[in-house]
Order: C-alpha cells, then sequence, then structure tokens
C-alpha cells in the first residue's frame, strides 16, 4: 500500500490521545490520529446521535449481536439486553479468561461513554502511586489545567437536596451517614445548568433521559467537544476513523511505520494502510495500547522493550454491587445518569474503598441502591502475547476479583447491618451472584509510568514513542482514573514538546 505521511501519528482519541493531539497541533506539527471507532456527529433515523440505554440499538455495542449490559438481569429476567444488528457501537465489552473490561469505541473513546465523574484522587495517595512524579507540580499546574479543559463543574447543592432527579443518591447517603460513613460530592463534565434545565423541562432531556454508556445526545462535555474541538481548531489536526493500527515498527530511516485496518461499518477490512511518522504517540488506552507494545516486543519487531510493558495492569478494585432498602426509603423512578456523590472510607487503612452511588436509570421505582466501588486491592495482572491469535491474553484471575468483593463487602456489611437491609441477588444474571466480579469500567496499567517508561511516558528501549493514556496508571489510583490520565498528559506533553520536538 501507499504510505501516507505525518510528522506525528497519535493512536486513539480518548484522554490521552486529545490531549496528545492538541498539545502536538497547537506547536505546529502536522499530526494524524488515527482512531479504530467512528465519529459520533451524524443523527439516525429517530434524529438523534446516540441511542439511550432504555431502546438500545445498533449504535450501542461494538459489533455485537445482543447488548452487553453492566446489569444483566432485574428480578433475574433477562429484560435489560436487547438483539441489535452488528455495527461499530459506542460501548465495547472486551472480553478476557477471568474479566472483561467496557471501553468506549469513537472519536473521544471514554468520554463518549462514561458517568462524566471528574475526580482528582487525594494527593497523598497519588504520591503513592507515582513516587517519581513531582505531586506539587501536578497538583499545582497539571490536575487544575485537566480540570479546565474538561469542563468540570458541581451540581448546585440546593438543587440536588430538593430534586426527584437524585432522590436515589439522597437515599444511598442516608443509609451511608446511618453505618457511620463520609459521603462527598464529586464533580462531573456533565453541564449541571443544563441537566436543571432538563428537569424544568426547557432543554431536551439526555442524562435525564436514561442517556448515559451507550452516548449522550446533550449535555456532556466529551472529548469531540473539548480537546479534540480545540485540537482541530489548530488546523494541523487531522483525524481518521474506523482505523485500526495492527501493527508497529520502525522503517529503515529510524522512523516509525505504521500498519492499520480500515473497515467499513460491517466490520469488514475495506484498506490496509500504511504510515510514516517522526514521532509516534499511543493514546489506545489500557487495552489498546499494552497490546500493541507487547506485540511489537514479542513478535520482534521493536525487541528492546521492557520486560515491564504489558505488566502492572489492575481494575482500579471495581466491583459493583446493589442493596435493597426498605419499601419506605425510596430511590425514585426518575434517575439522573450522573453519578454526583461518593462514599469516601479510603482514609480507613484497614479497608480503603471508595464507593460512587451509582443510578439504576430503568423508569420505575425498584428499591435498589447501586454502587461501583473502587477499592485498594493490590493484585496486578500481566497481559502476554498470543501468537494463535496474534492478540493478547490477560492474566487476571478470579482470585484477584475475590480480593475487591471481599473489601467491598466489609464495607456494605457494615451499611446493611446499620440500616437492617439486604443485597440484591437479582442484578448479576446468576441467582447467587451479589457483587459483579468479572467485568471493569476502569482499566489501568500494562505500560507504567517510570516502569516501562521513564518518568514522562516515554517508552524505554527505543525514542520518539511515548505512551500519554490509563496505561501509564500502576493498576489503581483510588478514584474515577480520567481526570488523572488527563493531567499525567498534559505533564507528558509539557515536557516532550520542549526536550523532543524542538528544532
Ligand atoms: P480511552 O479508552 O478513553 O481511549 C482509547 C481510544 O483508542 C478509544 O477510542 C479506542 O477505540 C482507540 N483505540 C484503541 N486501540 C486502538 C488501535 N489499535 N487503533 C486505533 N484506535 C485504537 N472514568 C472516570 O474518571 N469517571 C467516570 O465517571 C467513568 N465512568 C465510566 C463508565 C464507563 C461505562 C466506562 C467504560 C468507563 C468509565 N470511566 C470513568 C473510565 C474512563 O472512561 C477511562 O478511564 C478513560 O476513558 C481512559 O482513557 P484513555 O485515554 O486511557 O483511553
Amino acid at each position: 500500500p501507499a504510505v501516507d505521511n505525518a510528522t506525528a501519528v497519535v493512536v486513539g482519541s480518548g484522554y490521552g490521545g486529545a490531549v496528545a493531539a492538541l498539545r502536538l497541533g497547537q506547536a505546529g506539527i502536522r499530526t494524524l490520529v488515527l482512531e479504530m471507532g467512528r465519529l459520533w456527529n451524524t443523527p439516525g433515523a429517530d434524529g438523534k446521535i446516540f441511542c439511550s440505554t432504555a431502546a438500545p440499538d445498533q449504535r450501542s455495542m461494538w459489533f455485537r449481536t445482543r447488548t452487553e449490559a453492566p446489569l444483566a438481569s432485574f428480578l433475574w429476567l433477562d429484560v435489560v439486553n436487547k438483539d441489535i444488528k452488528p455495527y461499530p457501537g459506542a460501548l465495547d465489552r472486551v472480553h478476557f479468561d477471568a474479566m472483561s473490561v467496557y471501553v468506549g469505541r469513537g472519536v473521544g473513546g471514554g468520554s463518549l461513554v462514561n458517568g462524566g465523574m471528574a475526580v482528582t484522587p487525594s494527593q497523598a495517595y497519588f504520591a503513592e502511586q507515582f513516587p517519581t512524579v513531582d505531586a506539587t507540580e501536578m497538583y499545582g499546574t497539571y490536575f487544575p489545567r485537566a480540570r479546565a479543559m474538561l469542563g468540570v463543574n458541581t451540581v448546585d447543592s440546593t438543587w440536588f437536596e430538593s430534586t426527584e432527579w437524585y432522590r436515589f443518591t439522597r437515599t444511598s447517603r442516608k443509609a451511608a451517614t446511618n453505618a457511620g460513613l463520609k459521603t462527598t460530592f464529586v464533580p462531573n463534565v456533565y453541564d449541571f445548568d443544563y441537566m436543571q434545565r432538563e428537569a424544568a423541562g426547557t432543554a431536551t432531556k439526555s442524562a435525564l433521559a436514561q442517556e448515559v454508556i451507550y452516548g449522550n445526545n446533550y449535555g456532556k462535555r466529551s472529548l469531540d467537544k473539548t480537546y479534540l474541538a480545540a485540537a482541530l481548531g489548530t488546523g494541523n489536526v487531522t483525524v481518521n476513523t474506523l482505523e485500526k493500527v495492527k501493527r508497529i515498527e520502525r522503517a529503515a530511516d529510524g522512523t516509525w511505520l505504521l500498519t492499520a485496518d480500515r473497515i467499513d461499518v460491517t466490520g469488514t477490512v475495506v484498506e490496509t494502510k500504511q504510515y510514516n511518522c517522526t514521532y509516534l504517540f499511543l493514546g489506545g488506552g489500557s487495552l489498546g495500547t499494552s497490546e500493541l507494545l507487547v506485540r511489537a516486543r514479542d513478535t520482534g519487531a521493536l525487541p528492546d522493550l521492557d520486560a515491564r510493558v504489558g505488566a502492572g495492569w489492575g481494575t482500579n478494585g471495581n466491583t459493583m454491587v446493589g442493596r435493597a432498602n426498605h419499601i419506605w426509603d425510596t430511590t425514585g423512578a426518575n434517575q439522573s445518569t450522573m453519578p454526583v456523590m461518593g462514599i469516601d472510607d479510603w482514609a480507613n487503612t484497614a479497608n480503603p474503598v471508595f464507593a460512587e452511588i451509582a443510578p439504576l436509570p430503568i423508569g420505575f421505582e425498584t428499591w435498589v441502591s447501586l454502587y461501583l466501588a473502587i477499592t485498594k486491592n493490590p493484585s496486578r495482572a500481566s497481559f502476554t502475547y498470543d501468537s494463535a491469535s496474534d492478540g493478547v491474553k490477560l492474566g487476571w484471575t478470579a482470585a484477584h476479583s475475590a480480593v475487591s468483593v471481599a473489601m467491598a463487602k466489609k464495607l456494605f456489611d457494615r451499611i446493611n447491618l446499620a440500616n437492617a437491609t439486604i443485597y440484591r441477588y437479582d442484578l448479576f444474571g446468576s441467582t447467587s451472584k451479589v457483587f459483579a466480579d468479572d467485568f471493569c469500567y476502569h482499566p489501568l496499567g500494562g505500560c507504567v509510568l517510570g516502569q516501562a517508561t521513564d518518568d514522562y511516558g516515554r517508552v524505554k528501549g527505543t525514542s520518539r514513542l511515548y505512551v500519554t493514556d490509563g496505561s501509564l496508571v500502576p493498576g489503581n489510583i483510588g478514584v474515577n482514573p480520567f481526570v488523572t490520565i488527563t493531567a499525567l498528559a498534559e505533564r507528558t506533553m509539557a515536557r516532550v514538546l520542549v526536550e523532543d520536538t524542538a528544532p
């Protein structure tokens, strides 16, 4: 195939990729972003770009014949999932042996499908996880820069206390408070002024219309509206969609050579393309970047990559769980899809847990309090190259997940005891499953900062190759991760543009 040239190529358009693209574009560097998902800017037959969780169609998931929602059942009934036509939909669930990982697909990556919770970790825990990073500089410069660019805002507390749309959160807060636990508001990138207008009936509903994991049609400041819009505005950045990078190697002249498959909306490979560039930035996320680098090392394309490429992977301790409330403790038929509060027991060194109070927006009263717990699970796994599939396997086991479950259980047993309540047994498919231990939303690691890369994301054992995404985070960050990923990418770009690309 013919080889296209750019000075820099960015693989992936999630948080890490979007920050790289903007800062390269602003520096006047001709940059090409390659994204395997589609650009979500064209309304379907119903006039909407994305579908809601209530009525999923082909736009919901990445090449599936049936949706695979996190909540598999309700009252043990298979009422949640729907048959769909295979299509490059916005949400993917990638299956490994004992863990499946939800990721976003499309221009904007995870920002298209996530809950928008924009949480900065505690400085002490950040310093523990990143001992070689100057935490003072991170909290003084890069975290504020990331939050400003992402459009982080906080729900108005007066409205929060009165609106039906957050009754589910107030009910969970009451149960936590009864157990002596601390709750805290968490910021979000969803525009809360817009949400209040949705509630008032003066704006088209999105967060208040069961839209989230398959995309939001309004209100959410996803990356296509923030970093990526600004990147395209520099005039130096181009985005190619439905192109999956398969292989990276060094050309004879020392530049980078990439091979990518371009697919159509049926998933058929219609073209194999090659790209040549001087600087290569990997923003394919923990799964995408780890796979590319493990494959490059273990097929011999980049044999000098560090042995720790592929290692240090974790789920951020993710475990989902539901509690059954008393009949008088209603959670409400109307629930906003954007979480705004967490139970913060991270300071409990015997059992650190931060549990997001999650919605169950299905349009009728369920009496369910749902949570996504982030636990300080120390388990880590590695990706290994699998030559049979030319892909990777992940060494995460059920025993690793059991550590997260045990920690979450301690916290929620305490809440149940204080409130005389029980767990829900009907939400995760099988009759006895209380804790969802087989999927996660927060894949982290696989190319850990300061281990597989130097302290700025430069991949060891080669040159002009950079990682800017969640694979840099060593398996756990104690809160929802995208603000941390964004801030670390800002730090890398500030350094690289001064030291590596100056003429
Ligand atoms: P990210 O996954 O965002 O982007 C990678 C991009 O690269 C994708 O678009 C992918 O298609 C593309 N790609 C991968 N491999 C490629 C290849 N070989 N070629 C071309 N393109 C490739 N976090 C948080 O902080 N607050 C929250 O509320 C939530 N909630 C939440 C809900 C759900 C349902 C999910 C799935 C996730 C969350 N998260 C979250 C997690 C958050 O979305 C996640 O941590 C970030 O999106 C990770 O950012 P990255 O830049 O690492 O990769």
